[in-house]
This record gives C-alpha cells, structure tokens and sequence, in this order.
C-alpha cells in the first residue's frame, strides 16, 4: 500500500516525477488563508448537525488556527509529496490532533474545497486591486486638474487633428478604467457564490447545510449545481478578460507617455523615479516602466487564452487539467497589481510641458476645422467650406505659412465671407473654448467630467472598502 493520503488502493509508491509533476503546493500555497477559514467553516457545520461532535470541532478548529500562525511565521513544513495546501494542512492536522483531523475532509473533496479556496483567494485579491485601480484614476483626475489650462494637439491616424485639453485626454483614460471597475465589480459578484458542498461531484448522503458555511464565509449565495460548483471556471476566465482590458488600457497610456517622452514631441517628462538610464549612452533617460507594462500585456492575454483554452474541451465535472487554472490568474493579479501601483506614481510625478505643446499647435494646422466651421456657421454649405479650407492649407505650406499667418486680403481672396473676426476663431484657445458640446474638451464640458470622475471615485472607494471588509476576516 501507498502511503499517501489516497493510497488504500495502491500497490507501490507514485513515481518521483509524477509526484513532482502532479504538485501544486509551490503556488497553491497562496491560499493558505482561504484553505483554513474554509476548514474551520466546514467543522463548524459538520458539529452543528452532530455530523461530527463538539469535541472534534473545537480541536480541529484550535488546530487550524495554530497551523495558520505556523504559516504566518514562516515554520510550516511543507511537502510536495502532499501535492497540495489542501492536503499539506489535513496531515499536519491530522499529526497533531489525531481522528478528529481525519474526521474533516467529511461531507467534502479537494474538488469543492480547491473551488471554495479560489472563489474566496479571488475576492480578497480583487479587493486589493480595486484601491491600485483606485489610486490611478486619482491620479489620472489629479493630473487632469493640475495641467488644467495645457492644450496640446490630438491626433487620429497618429497625425495632429484637432487641440484638445491634456485634461481631456486624461479623463479620456479615466473613462476606460471608470469601464475596468465595473468590470472588476462583476468580476466579484461572480465569485462572490460558493461551491462547499457540492463535494466531488454530486453533493453528498450527509445532512449538510452548504449554505451556512457559505454564510460564515461571507458569500452572497451556493451553487445550485453541485456538478457545476466543481468545474466551474468562469469566474477566472472573466477575472482574466478584465484583467486583459485593463493591461490593455495601460499599455495604450504607455504608448502614448512613450512617444510624448521622446525628444521629437517633449510633451512630458516622467520623474528620475519613474525612469532608468543607459549602461553606455549617460544623455539617455529611457521610460524602462511604461515598455514593460506595455510588454507584460502580453503574458497577461496569454494566460486569457491559456486557460479558456485547457477549459474548452473539458468533460464535467473536475479534471486535473483544471489545476492549470492557478499559476495564471496569480501571475496576471500580480502583474496588474504592480503596473497599477506604478502607473498611480508614474502619473503623479510626470511633468507636462505645456509650453512646447502650445507652440507645437501653433505651427501646425489643427485649427482647419474651426475655419471651415467658421465658413459653415456664415451659411456657406460644410463640404464647399471644408474644399475652401483645404485650398488655404495648400497655399499655406507652398508659401510656409499656417492659417494664422494669412492676411485679411489673403483670407477674402479665398471666400468674401472671411471678416477680421476670424483671426481670433482660430486662436487655439478658442478652438478649445468652443467645443462645448457634450463630452466634447471644452472647458466647461471638462469640468463637467471632473465632476463626475470624482462623484465616481468616491463610490468606487465605498465598493472596495466594503469588499476590504468582507473579506477581512482572513487576515
Ligand atoms: N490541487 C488540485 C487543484 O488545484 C486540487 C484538487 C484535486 N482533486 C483531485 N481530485 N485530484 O486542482
């Protein structure tokens, strides 16, 4: 007979390396917290309905908490030959308290209690996350307000466009991560229900009661389907989608402080704290942080398509296969932890450089379309208004000009309809000023925006405090 914990129908001992192949414990580690609530949960329930006695309860529980301290401390002993957390705790209890620890895994299977421990590690996790989320939109709504007055050039098809307010292209990025919080607050509510119970694969003989552990767990409701509750991964698989939008949004920002770092646009310039030299070039200041999150992006789909990917062929309900579930979803959590955590500094310290994109727009020619609005607003039809534009841009740059630098008899040479009051139309400024319209980088329609940024950081912060709460009594 095998001496693992299955080992009743075994002949010999698991070969070394499938013993290593088939262990967990190197990252299921993780979930030690997740793993001792639940036990002591899943006790608490068996006593209740005399499933098992008082007595038993009381020492796996005073057992569990001690081996939690062990953890905590560093002096657990871990074994990759019980593969798991699962199993590496209910030994270590089982050493120290005898049947009443062998008494535990009643009414229960490493298939619902692997399930519960991910459903719970997720919720906290993603607490955690939300105040990183959190921190970057401050940020972002900061940086807005400080660089108030900066205009510089907006672009489609990377060429200069239209001027718009720095704070709008800011509020820009807050709205894509205001859409990741929602995101991430479905993505809670999606783990926010409970597996225990449904043991193996299809519920138990036992009088168990899933829906107190639940209770005491903090989650807002069970499966309804044991064999569901088991092979279950969506919850991951939309962890990983909004963690794959997100990584996408920072490194769409990363792009953007990239290239307006550089010293053909000098729009910004990220803190020394944020920035890391050349081991040969000593002028270079390289923006090492934003490259790397726009790298990391990478891993981060990766993992999307790794998992939805082992899922997709899997017969219900659990199979091992599913334990390639882990290793992903923690390294896309802790990648996004530390890309936020660096984006909410990397923002806060920038330096705008308000004067060069000033005198950037005014060389260029994103004012055409409020000369064409100009014409348009005068009754002259916007298609022969813009044809009327485009001519003056084109003698423009044969004659090395911008609109601004056309005489009055330039101006009426190209439409009668041009009087002295179009020089101050194509102010920058009041390309700006004007565009009023809703959601439009006008100023008043900005601070409209701010407004709302903060009322929604405000009740982001009230969510992720009371997921921070709920999630509390794990330590
Ligand atoms: N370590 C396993 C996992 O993460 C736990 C569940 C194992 N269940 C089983 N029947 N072998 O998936």
């Amino acid at each position: 007979m095998s001496d693992m914990m299955w080992g009743g129908r075994f002949t010999k001992a698991e070969e070394k390396n499938a013993l290593d192949f088939n262990a967990s414990i190197s990252y299921d580690c993780r979930m030690y917290r997740e793993d001792i609530a639940g036990s002591i949960a899943h006790a608490k329930m068996l006593a209740a309905h005399g499933i098992i006695s008082k007595e038993d309860q009381e020492k796996i529980t005073k057992g569990l908490l001690s081996i939690k301290k062990e953890i905590d401390e560093g002096t657990f002993p871990f074994s990759v030959e019980l593969e798991d957390i699962h199993m590496n705790i209910e030994k270590r209890l089982t050493e120290e308290i005898g049947d009443a620890g062998a008494r535990l895994h009643t009414a229960r299977s490493r298939n619902d209690q692997c399930a519960l421990d991910l459903h719970m590690y997720m919720k906290r996790n993603i607490a955690r996350l939300s105040e990183k989320l959190i921190a970057v939109l401050e940020a972002l709504l900061a940086a807005s307000k400080k660089y108030q007055d900066v205009i510089l050039p907006g672009y489609t098809h990377m060429q200069r466009a239209q001027p718009v307010l720095f704070a709008h292209h800011m509020l820009a990025y807050f709205a894509m991560l205001e859409r990741d919080f929602k995101r991430l607050e479905d993505c809670y509510d999606m783990c926010d229900m409970s597996p225990i119970g449904a043991c193996a694969l299809a519920g138990t003989t036992y009088p168990t009661h899933p829906e107190e552990e639940a209770n005491d767990l903090h989650f807002a409701s069970v499966y309804g389907n044991s064999l569901d509750a088991v092979s279950d991964r969506d919850y991951l698989l939309q962890f990983l989608s909004f963690a794959s939008i997100c990584a996408m949004h920072l490194s769409r920002l990363s792009e953007e402080f990239i290239y307006w770092s550089t010293s053909e646009f000098q729009f910004i310039e990220l803190d020394d704290g944020y920035s890391t030299g050349s081991s040969i070039m000593p002028q270079k200041k390289n923006p090492d942080m934003c490259e790397l999150i726009r790298g990391k992006t990478g891993r981060v789909y990766g993992h999307l398509i790794g998992l939805l990917t082992v899922m997709k062929g899997l017969p219900l309900a659990y199979d091992k296969d599913m334990q390639e579930d882990k290793e992903g979803v923690f390294d896309a959590l802790d990648t996004l932890y530390f890309a936020l955590d660096i984006y909410a500094g990397m923002i806060s310290t920038m330096t705008v450089n308000g004067d060069h994109t000033r005198q950037v727009l005014e060389s260029d020619f994103s004012n055409a379309t409020d000369m064409a609005d100009y014409l348009a607003k005068k009754g002259l039809p916007f298609r022969q208004a813009h044809a009327v534009v485009g001519n003056a841009v084109h003698y423009c740059i044969e004659h090395h000009k911008v609109l601004l630098d056309l005489s009055m008899e330039e101006f009426r040479s190209m439409s009668p309809l041009f009087e002295e009051d179009i020089k101050e139309a194509l102010s920058i400024e009041n390309c700006v000023k004007n565009r009023e319209s809703y959601g439009g980088t006008g100023p008043k329609s900005v601070e409209r925006q701010q407004i709302h940024a903060g009322d929604m950081i405000a009740k982001m912060k009230e969510m992720s405090a009371s997921w921070k709460e709920e999630m509390a009594f794990l330590g």
